[in-house]
C-alpha cells in the first residue's frame, strides 16, 4: 500500500483532503493519525482570516455548498501551535497554501520551508470563495505558471499544486503547473454552485456562491483526472467526491496514483480508515 509521491513516503496512498480535517486536532480524539497516508491542512495565509460570514454550509443533493472564506488563525499561529500539535504524530504532513497576491503565497512557502515538519506543500490556486487571489491564479495558465516557479525557487519543499474545475480546458493549467516544476497535481477543488430557498426567495449563502462537493461532483472529478493524467508526466492526486474505496479505485484507474478525501469526513469520521481497508482488496 505504500507509496511516494513527489518525494514524499505515505504508508497508503488515502489522503484527508483541504478544509475537511482542521489542522487534525479535533480527529485525533477520534482514531490515530498514524493510520493516514497524510495530513492535508486547512489552507494557511499569512495573516489571520475570519471567514464569511453565515450561513456558509449547506447541503444538497449527493453534496454540499460551502463559503468559507479560507478562515484560518494565519502562519504565526500556525508554526506556534498546529504545527507543534501535528509533530506528535509520524504521518506525513502537507500544508495547504492560499493567498491574494503572489507575495502573500511565496511569504507563506518561504516560511514554511524551514520547517522539518512539513512535508509538502499544497498551493490552493482553486478556492471559489474570495475576492481576491487563489482561484484568480488557477483559472489563467500564465498566473498559474508565474506563481508556481515563484513558489518553487522560494521553497525546497515538494509542491503540489490543487486544480480548480472552474475552467474550460483543465489540462492547460496543468501543463502550466507541471512546465513551472510542479511535482505532482492534485485535483479538483470544488466547482462553483449557487442554491435559493423558494420559500424566502433568498440564496442559502449568504455570500450567494460556493464550492459544490460531494458526490455529485466525482464523474466531473473523474473525467479530469482521466484528461490530465495523460497531459502531464508528474504525479496525479484525485480528489472529488470519494465516498468509498471503490470510488478511490475508480480515481486510479482514471491515472490517480493517491487519492484525497473530503466531503466524506463529514458524513463517516472513519470514511478514510475504511477506504485503505478496501483498497487492499483492488491493490
Ligand atoms: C474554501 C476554499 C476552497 O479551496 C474550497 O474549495 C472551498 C471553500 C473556503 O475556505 O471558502
Amino acid at each position: 500500500m505504500g507509496i511516494e509521491i513527489a518525494g514524499i513516503k505515505m504508508k497508503n496512498p488515502v489522503m484527508v483532503a483541504s478544509g475537511t480535517f482542521g489542522f487534525g486536532e479535533e480527529y485525533s480524539e477520534l482514531y490515530d493519525l498514524n493510520r493516514l497516508g497524510a495530513i492535508v491542512t486547512k489552507s494557511v495565509t499569512l495573516l489571520p482570516r475570519e471567514g464569511n460570514p453565515p450561513p456558509r454550509i449547506v447541503e444538497t443533493p449527493a453534496g454540499m455548498l460551502n463559503s468559507i472564506g479560507l478562515q484560518n488563525d494565519g502562519l504565526k499561529v500556525f508554526l506556534e501551535k498546529h504545527l507543534p500539535y501535528l509533530s506528535k504524530f509520524t504521518v506525513p504532513v502537507i500544508v495547504n497554501v492560499a493567498g491574494e497576491t503572489l507575495d502573500e503565497y511565496v511569504d507563506v512557502v518561504k516560511a514554511l520551508s524551514k520547517e522539518n515538519r512539513v512535508d509538502g506543500i499544497e498551493l490552493n490556486i482553486s478556492c471559489p470563495n474570495v475576492k481576491k487571489g487563489c482561484m484568480a491564479f488557477g483559472i489563467d495558465p500564465k498566473l498559474t505558471e508565474e506563481l508556481v516557479k515563484a513558489a518553487k525557487k522560494a521553497s525546497k519543499k515538494p509542491i503540489i499544486v490543487k486544480l480548480s474545475p472552474n475552467v474550460t480546458d483543465i489540462t492547460v493549467i496543468a501543463k502550466a503547473a507541471e512546465k513551472a516544476g510542479a511535482d505532482a497535481l492534485s485535483l479538483i477543488n470544488t466547482i462553483m454552485g449557487m442554491a435559493i430557498d423558494i420559500k424566502t426567495k433568498k440564496p442559502k449563502l449568504a455570500m450567494i456562491t460556493g464550492g459544490l462537493s460531494g458526490p455529485a461532483i466525482k464523474p466531473i472529478a473523474v473525467r479530469m483526472v482521466w484528461q490530465v493524467a495523460q497531459a502531464v508526466k508528474v504525479p496525479v492526486i484525485g480528489i472529488g467526491g470519494i465516498m468509498t474505496a471503490e470510488d478511490a479505485y475508480e480515481f486510479m484507474l482514471a491515472g490517480a496514483s493517491a487519492v484525497q478525501v473530503g466531503t466524506a469526513n463529514f458524513v463517516d469520521i472513519e470514511s478514510p480508515l475504511k477506504i485503505i481497508e478496501g483498497l487492499k482488496k483492488y491493490i
